[in-house]
């Protein structure tokens, strides 16, 4: 993983980023700056278009790292800005836009062309916008919103700005300092520390776990911190309060050997591998380190957790604190987006807890342990799709 630096839309950040990510999806999965839409990822469609030092470029093939040190402009940066302003209304007047899917990265290619050319030509403004796809409108609306707002700056005396203002070609790198910085971006020392695609199943040395994703997560238990804080030493009882996870074996009293399966609609998983676990009885916290693959999918994932039990309800209850990360190689993990995981994790963590609930507190019978349950993700996407639409109908409808 490389720290690198970036200013977004006018704010200095640090995000971590493999080098294999590219700028949108830091956009979109760690900023939550979800206006840079992702249509082809190919570098076809122009719908991740944003600015990068000032030139618009095409965030679903710049790779993140090669951005240490650049200034980049979402369409979220482009709130106040004047020439943004125009093309709005020009775009609303014009019908030229029906889905908006395309509209963030064409507004970011009209800007250019509204900077840049001398006077409304359709010709080079269709040429100006080639790289951009629209599947809705047919473009005639789109070409004379860009060209009424280029004619009446002009008029207004605005004169346009020879090379929009850049005074060096291509937007990585063109500014000072930021050779340098793109140059080195930082990684990773020579320590011989893995990635999750290298390790061998049993590999369980925390150095040698590098989570790519990590995220915090907790939920509630109505039981003391030590009950809980013991239940978590108990593998078998545990694995059978987590949905989808059984266990083959138990080789040492901090190993573990079995199985999470996973079923989406007509695709299953079985990933196999193994796990280990440290507690810290002084402090009631613990770590579970694991590997683990998918033999027919040939996806390979690690990842640790991290739990600490924090009294509540004057230590009638517990917060469970948790603090997890992973990582994710092979064919699975290209449909294994951030937001969806975490949504994911929200639901399997809920009913985790739920599960332990019912065990400390005797519902699930005095001597009966949970029975495993497998994680059925189609329910538990269909469960966040749902979610999401609520989300949206209520943002729509309005406070
Ligand atoms: S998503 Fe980047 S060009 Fe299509
Ligand atoms: S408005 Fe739908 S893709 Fe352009």
């Amino acid at each position: 993983m490389n720290k690198i630096q970036l200013t977004v839309n006018g704010s200095a950040i640090e995000p971590t980023v493999e080098p294999r990510t590219h700028l949108a999806d830091v956009l979109r999965d760690q900023l939550d700056l979800t206006g840079t839409h992702l249509g082809c990822e190919h570098g076809v469609c122009g719908a991740c278009t944003l600015l990068l030092d000032g030139a618009p470029a095409r965030s679903c093939i710049t790779l993140a790292v090669a951005c240490a040190g650049a200034a980049v402009t979402t369409i979220e940066g482009l709130d106040e800005d004047e020439i943004a302003a125009e093309l709005r209304v020009a775009f609303t007047r014009e019908h030229a836009l029906q889905c908006g899917y395309c509209t963030p990265g064409m507004i970011m290619s009209a800007r250019d062309l509204v900077l840049r050319l001398d006077h409304a030509d359709e010709h080079a403004i269709r040429v100006g916008l080639s790289g951009n796809l629209c599947r809705c409108t047919g473009y005639a609306g789109i070409v004379r919103a860009v060209s009424a707002v280029i004619a009446a700056r002009r008029q207004r005396g605005i004169a346009a700005v020879i090379g929009a203002g850049r005074t060096s070609l291509g937007p990585v790198g063109s500014q000072p300092g930021a050779i340098a910085a793109a140059a080195s971006p930082a990684r990773p020392a020579a320590t011989g520390i893995k990635r999750s695609g290298d390790l061998a199943l049993g590999s369980l040395d925390p150095s040698e776990v590098m989570p790519a994703k990590s995220f915090d997560a907790s939920f509630t238990v109505n039981a003391a911190p030590e009950q809980v804080f013991a239940l978590f030493g108990q593998p078998k009882t545990l694995a059978a309060c987590f949905p989808g996870a059984t266990i083959t074996d138990l080789p040492a009293p901090d190993r573990i050997e079995g199985a999470i399966s996973v079923a989406i609609g007509p695709l299953s998983a079985v990933f196999r591998g193994s796990a280990r676990i440290d507690r810290n009885a002084a402090d009631l916290s613990g770590r579970l380190i694991g590997t683990g693959r998918d033999r027919r999918s040939r996806t390979s994932t690690s990842g640790q957790i991290s739990w600490r039990m924090l009294p509540i309800d004057e230590g009638r209850a517990t917060r469970v604190a948790l603090a997890i990360g992973y990582s994710l190689s092979g064919p699975l993990a290209q449909i294994a987006r951030d937001g969806l995981v975490r949504d994911l994790a929200s639901r399997i963590t809920t009913t985790f807890a739920q599960n332990c609930d019912r065990h400390l507190n005797g519902t699930a019978g005095p001597t009966e342990t949970p029975e495993p349950q497998r994680l059925n993700a189609l329910a538990l996407l269909l469960d966040v799709a749902r979610k999401r639409l609520t989300g949206l109908a209520q943002r729509l409808r309005g406070p």
